[in-house]
């Protein structure tokens, strides 16, 4: 179910706002678990028995099965429909927020001021401002001033609707989950500087700060509306961190200045050649024994080809042209070609701290989880678990 945000920065719904995202949010369950169990006999039940006898055997890769699929009625009401619900996430929350418009830059104009910087002549990069990244209008920067606090109010409305509770009241069960497992399986790593790369509103920023409250945390990100949105939604809920507009490719910090750097269901929106920079960057921005972690999507190598491909649906149908291809590396390789020792790095599944709660995350962590669940791992949808991966920086000699 959609969940109604508590904090200051949201417009106020009225009651047929919240109808409309209510049926949204509803669709959305019905198609990501309802349809997709269906698609899943579809794929087993026709698409791979005829695949079979045309090949002599199933469909190897993602690639094989999209083609197998695509012509198939269940892949294309399952599409169909995805497709219209996600245009309708955003049109179900923009008429609130342009009607509260003025209140919110009011609010916004006040309440992030010392907590934010942008730049008027900064340049967005065109992976980000050319797209309607996934059908959202206007992308994270939006058709108005730069600062404007719309993409921002929209970004965490819409999401609130398209997360279906899942992510929590907040939106912040990425950062408390992958929090909890740094300060859980790292109880003697004590961060005093934490840089969150791709913040967008700062949503899962604010575990950090919350989990490690003496450390300085600072979110960055290219546009401009969003951080002054999430500065001013940060400060109302009394949270203290701090917002820049930057570019992950070059990081306008001295080199070994942070602690942690983190990012979450960030790297999945770079164009793949700048992918490296930002690896670089963040590895020269740690301080020698420092962590890199990123939350992300499992990648394609250690998934079954089906469960591959139904996460790279978003690729063809939902606008995230880098989607697939950050999902083909390994993501050991990216932190090893930008220079992370190879047995510094470590992956880890830890399920949703809201939906299976602290004791089931603590017992993860003991466990050791690190495989991938194929019909859990990243997948928005009941029974969530998130990926993470990451990479220790050697310590000065
Ligand atoms: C999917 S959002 C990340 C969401 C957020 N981190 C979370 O936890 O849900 C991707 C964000 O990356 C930002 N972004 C894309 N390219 C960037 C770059 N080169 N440097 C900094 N931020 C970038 C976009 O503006 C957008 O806000």
């Amino acid at each position: 179910m959609a969940v109604e945000l508590q904090h200051a920065m949201k417009p106020t719904p009225t009651g047929e706002d919240l109808a409309r995202q209510r049926f949204v949010s509803g669709l959305r369950m019905f198609v990501l678990n309802d349809l997709a169990g269906d698609l899943r006999r579809a794929y087993d039940q026709r698409v791979v028995p005829d695949f079979q006898r045309d090949h002599g055997r199933a469909p190897a890769n993602g690639s094989e099965v999209h083609a197998a699929l695509r012509q198939d009625p269940t892949f294309k009401t399952y599409s169909a429909l995805r497709v219209n619900a996600q245009k309708m996430v955003w049109d179900s929350v923009t008429p609130m927020v342009a009607r509260e418009h003025d209140r919110l830059s009011a609010v916004a104009d006040t309440a992030s001021q010392g907590r934010v910087q942008t730049r008027a002549d900064f340049k967005v990069p065109r992976s980000v401002s050319a797209i309607d990244v996934h059908f959202m209008p206007g992308s994270y920067t939006g058709s108005g001033a730069p600062d404007d606090v719309t993409p921002g109010a929209v970004y965490d409305q819409g999401l609130a609707v398209f997360s279906m509770g899942l992510m929590g009241k907040n939106l912040d069960d990425i950062g408390l989950s992958m929090a909890r497992y740094v300060s859980r399986k790292f109880p003697d790593f004590r961060p005093l500087r934490i840089l969150d790369v791709g913040c967008t509103i700062g949503h899962n920023t604010l575990p950090w700060k919350q989990s490690y409250p003496n450390a300085e945390v600072v979110g960055i990100d290219v546009a401009a509306g969003g951080l002054k949105y999430g500065a001013a939604r940060a400060s109302l809920q009394g949270v203290d961190v701090t917002f820049q507009q930057m570019n992950a490719e070059a990081l306008e910090f001295a080199d070994g200045s942070f602690d942690l750097v983190f990012s979450s269901m960030f790297l999945h929106e770079l164009a793949l050649k700048t992918t490296g920079k930002v690896f670089k960057e963040i590895r020269r921005v740690l301080r020698p024994g420092g962590l890199m972690l990123h939350m992300e999507l499992p990648p394609n190598t250690q998934m079954g080809a089906f469960e591959g491909f139904y996460l790279d649906w978003d690729c063809y149908y939902n606008v995230e042209p880098f989607y697939k291809a950050f999902r083909d590396q390994e993501p050991a390789d990216l932190c090893r070609k930008a220079g992370f020792a190879a047995d510094r790095y470590f992956q880890f599944v830890v399920p949703s701290i809201g939906s299976y709660g602290t004791a089931a995350v603590d017992e993860a962590i003991a466990s050791e989880a690190h495989a991938v669940n194929c019909e859990t791992t990243g997948r928005l949808a009941n029974g969530i678990q998130w990926f993470g991966f990451g990479a220790w920086k050697e310590s000065a000699q």
